[in-house]
Parts: structure tokens; sequence; C-alpha cells
């Protein structure tokens, strides 16, 4: 009999694909274009992709596959509606690269209000700008933490820690898993408000699309930071950009963007703005462990076995609307 075929569309680190081959043929092939996949897909039985393709409507409707697997958390690169429509699982590996998010996170937070990324571009430029870069401490500052799920928990406990005042804002959790993380939860408004410092780690969703714009910035301090490592789209970046403009933003960090790469996005161009290419999850050890949490995914899945993280059932029309 025939071995099913998996076709891996993104890099994935070997441990997770040395699984799959011990069960299934395995094709390696990245980059291609939505025309290219929607010409070979009818070959394989599942598809593995990170967030750089975009499996569309048109590749699901091409295709005969049972599975597709996003090695990561994000699914909006995914038409899930489509593949829940053509009873095909969609599956994902929410919980390796956590911790890999969550220290991005700090990392930028500490780079955004030290200016770090700054001065050390102008001290490789050969100056000495000592008086530049006066920056900000986080001591006693209050983080407000939008999205409180794996990331967001990860973060707030780590904040309390460096003895930021730390309040968040979730309506999905409940209380007593707030009490449990000592995470005083708020509501939006008020977060906003009262936060120095506001990092966003919910999904993109149709409710969370442009749930920052020009209204919520107006309710900020003055000098507010802002930091983005969870999807583009979730804050208006032209609302971003203008209050960056007029200093009501300090200072923002960016990993991610509403279209990426970002060609030409003025945000970049902007001193007060720090960014990274969609990092958030590139460690050595969260990319070897979502390699092998999708492959064990899509085994089972191609097996007819149970599987873990299932995401057709959560899926609402967003992704056909927005990214796709
Ligand atoms: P998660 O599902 O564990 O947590 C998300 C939380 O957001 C949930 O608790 C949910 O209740 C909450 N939420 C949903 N809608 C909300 C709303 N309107 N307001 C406030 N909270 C809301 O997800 P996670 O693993 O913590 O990931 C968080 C985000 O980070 C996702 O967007 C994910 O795709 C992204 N991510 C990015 C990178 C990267 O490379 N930059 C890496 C990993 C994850
Ligand atoms: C995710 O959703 O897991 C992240 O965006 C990480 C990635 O796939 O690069």
């Amino acid at each position: 009999m025939n071995k099913m075929k998996v076709l891996i569309a993104d890099k994935l680190s070997e441990e997770g694909m040395e699984l799959i081959k011990r069960e299934f043929e395995v094709e390696v092939k990245t980059g291609l274009s939505e025309d290219e996949l929607v010409n070979i897909i009818k070959d394989y039985d599942a598809l593995i992709v990170r967030s750089a393709t975009k499996v569309t409507r048109r590749i699901i409707e091409n295709s005969r596959l049972k599975v597709i697997g996003r090695a990561g958390v994000g699914v909006d690169n995914i038409d899930v509606e489509a593949a829940t429509e053509r009873g095909i699982l969609v599956v994902n590996a929410p919980c390796s690269n956590t911790i890999a998010a969550c220290e991005l996170t700090l990392g930028l937070m500490f780079s955004l209000v030290r200016n770090i990324p700054q001065a050390n571009q102008s001290i490789k430029e050969g100056k000495w700008e000592k008086n530049k870069f006066l920056g900000t401490e986080l001591y006693r500052k209050t983080l407000g933490v939008i999205g409180l799920g794996r990331i967001g928990r990860e973060v707030a406990i780590r904040a309390k820690g460096l003895g930021m005042n730390v309040i968040g804002y979730d309506p999905y959790i409940s209380k007593t898993t707030a009490a449990q993380y000592k995470i005083r939860m708020t509501n939006f408004e008020e977060l906003l408000k009262t936060s120095d410092i506001i990092t966003i780690h919910t999904p993109l969703t149709r409710d969370t699309y442009h749930l920052i714009g020009y209204k919520e910035f107006e309710m900020m301090k003055k000098g507010v930071y802002i930091i983005n490592c969870a999807r583009g789209g979730i804050i208006d970046e032209k609302a971003l950009y203008d209050n960056l403009i007029s200093q009501k933003v300090a200072g923002c960090a960016l990993d991610v963007f509403e279209k990426e790469p970002p060609e030409n996005n003025p945000l970049l161009q902007l001193p007060n703005v720090i960014a990274t290419p969609h990092i958030g999850a590139s460690t050595k050890e969260a990319q070897k462990m979502v390699s092998i949490e999708i492959a064990e995914e899509v085994i089972n899945a191609l097996k007819g076995e149970p599987v873990r993280s299932c995401v057709n059932a959560l899926t609402n029309t967003f992704q056909k609307e927005y990214t796709i």
C-alpha cells in the first residue's frame, strides 16, 4: 500500500520531520506561491506550514487533504472555515513557543524603555551620544497586559518579578485563573488609561482586529509605550503612526505587522519604533518543540487517532474576511 504523503511548506526543524518520516512520505517545498500550491496540493494527505504560507480556500478546495498542521499558535494564515467545510482537520502547536514569545516581549520591553537598539546603532556609527539615550525604568511602572493566555500570563509573572505593577484585561478568563497567577484584572478602559506600558497577547480575530485604534490611543497616558508580539492587525497601524508622530505614544516595539514582510511600512522610518521580523518563536528550543508537537498531531490525525489541538471548533469568518 502507498504511504500517505505530507507536504512541509515552511521551514520545520529536523526533529519533527524525522518523526513523520518514520510513518509517512515527506516532501519539503518552501516559498511556494498560491498557484504553485494549488497545482501540487492534490498529491498530499497532509500539509504543514508556519506563518509564511497562506493556506487559502482555493488551495483547500483543490486538495484531498485530511489535515493541515500549523507549526505554531496563530491560525490566521489558514482559512479554517474552508477546511472545516471540507472536513479537514486543522491542528496547531500552541504550547511550544510560549516561553520564546514571552522572552522576546520582555527583551523588547527593556530595549524600548532604554533605547538599546538606537544606542547600539549610534555607537557602531562611531558616535558617543551618552546624553541622547535617557531611558525610563520599569520598576514600579504599570504594565497593562491585554490577553492573559499562555504568553500573557508568563509575561505578567516575569514583570511582577521586575517590581512592576501588573494589570490585565481578558474577558475570557475566570477570576479564579487570574487569582491563581496573582494578576489584578481590570476592564479595558482602565487598562488603557492607567498603563505606562501596554503589551498585547490576544489572537487576531474578528473581535481583536484594530482592537487598538484612535479611540483607544486617545484614552492612554501621554508617553505610553506599546509592545505587539502577537499579531499585526490588532493595532491599527495608521493610528499608531499618528500617535507616535504626536508623541502621545513615546515608543513602540513590533514583532508583527499587518502585512509581512512590511514593505515600505512608514512605521519603520520612525526613530521611536523598534522592530523585529516576527521572531517571537525563533529560539532553538521552541522550534524543536514546535516541530515535534506538530509532527505528533499530524501523525495522529493521519492515523485517525485523537488529536490534542484541533482548532476547527474555534473557527469564525474572520480568516476569510481579513487575512486570506
Ligand atoms: P492564547 O490563546 O493562550 O491566549 C490568548 C488570550 O487572549 C486568551 O486568554 C483569550 O481569552 C484572550 N483574548 C481573546 N480575545 C481577547 C480580547 N478581545 N481582549 C482581551 N483578551 C482576549 O494564545 P497565546 O499562545 O498566548 O498567543 C497569544 C498571541 O501571540 C497569538 O496571537 C499568537 O498567534 C501570538 N504569537 C506570536 C508569536 C510571534 O512569533 N510573535 C509567537 C507565539 C504566539
Ligand atoms: C505563532 O503564532 O506561533 C507565531 O507567529 C510563531 C511563528 O509561527 O513564527
